[in-house]
């Protein structure tokens, strides 16, 4: 007899709880609207860019709650969406220029507001994109930037293949902390066209993105700009050491010494290689 009793029991809180939770879903779902005037904003600071919303309508329901965004990412032909979730109302990152940008964002509401499930809003999205001047043909080709003894920063190019002699390129850069971009104050030339540039002293550019665009002029077509992300302290290549001594102590034993290279590159991270030959055709490491 007992048995059955429990048994009705439950039946009963079983109906209670579907209809309840019936209700809830129907006629009260808690719905939030997707972030405002989601943009992307260039500020010339060649791939460094804001990314930036104002908070979605109606709110007034939610006062008492945490709003989150949750923010997707990625230059259009990459295959991962970087993801952020902030309580900002912007977000700033760096971009490769050559490409487009796409990026996604909406409006999280935590469970304490909803009745224990999180809610997301829509998507709101944006897209971002230089509108390419010029043909691939006239961008510079082979760029290669070194940062010689992590002192001075020397970038070289050679032109495109389907420009004119009348072509010019010139070098832009950014980093985190200069006020605007820079044009580069001494090219190195040849045949009157600029094919690199050694930059004057960069005070703290290290450990963060370096940004570079040469782009460049032409009468008789448009050239096609290029942008780069570096970071320096990844494109150092050391100075050989200062002085190399070489004694012979007796008639089989040589020694080798030398020094640090001058500089500001602490010694701890130098490695030596030391290459020789005893017969002028093969050289041992
Ligand atoms: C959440 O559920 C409670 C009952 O548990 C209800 O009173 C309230 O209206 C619900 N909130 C919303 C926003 O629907
Ligand atoms: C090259 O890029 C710089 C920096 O973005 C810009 O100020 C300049 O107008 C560009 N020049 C050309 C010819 O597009």
């Amino acid at each position: 007899m007992a048995f059955n009793c429990l048994d009705i029991r439950c039946l009963c809180i079983f109906l209670i709880y579907t209809a309840f939770g019936y209700a809830l879903s129907s006629d009260t779902e808690i719905k939030v609207n997707p972030p405002r005037n989601f943009q992307i904003v260039d500020p010339g600071y060649l791939g460094y860019l804001y990314l930036q919303w104002q908070p979605p309508l109606s709110l007034d329901d939610f006062k008492e709650c945490t709003i989150e965004y949750e923010l997707k990412y990625r230059n259009i032909d990459s295959e991962k969406w970087k993801t952020i979730i902030t309580k900002n109302l912007h977000y700033k990152d760096g971009f490769d220029l050559n490409k487009g940008i796409e990026a996604k964002i909406h409006t999280l509401l935590s469970g304490q507001c909803a009745n224990g499930s999180e809610v997301q809003s829509s998507w709101s999205e944006a897209t971002y994109w230089i509108s390419p001047q010029g043909n691939l043909e006239t961008k510079i080709q082979d760029m290669d930037c070194i940062y010689y003894n992590w002192q001075y920063l020397l970038c070289s190019w050679k032109p495109g293949r389907g420009v004119h002699f009348d072509a010019n390129y010139n070098l832009f850069y950014w980093y985190e902390g200069l006020d605007h971009a820079l044009q580069c104050v001494n090219y190195i030339k040849a045949n009157g066209q600029n094919i690199g540039c050694r930059f004057l002293y960069l005070e703290s550019s290290d450990y963060t993105n370096f940004y570079i665009c040469v782009n460049g002029s032409s009468e008789s077509k448009p050239i096609r700009a290029s942008y780069f992300i570096f970071q320096l302290q990844n494109l150092v290549k050391p100075l050989p050491p200062d002085y190399l001594s070489l004694t012979m102590t007796n008639s089989c034993e040589i020694n080798l010494k030398w020094s640090l290279p001058r500089g500001p590159i602490p010694a701890k991270c130098f490695i030596y290689q030391i290459e020789f030959t005893e017969d002028d055709t093969t050289w041992v490491v």
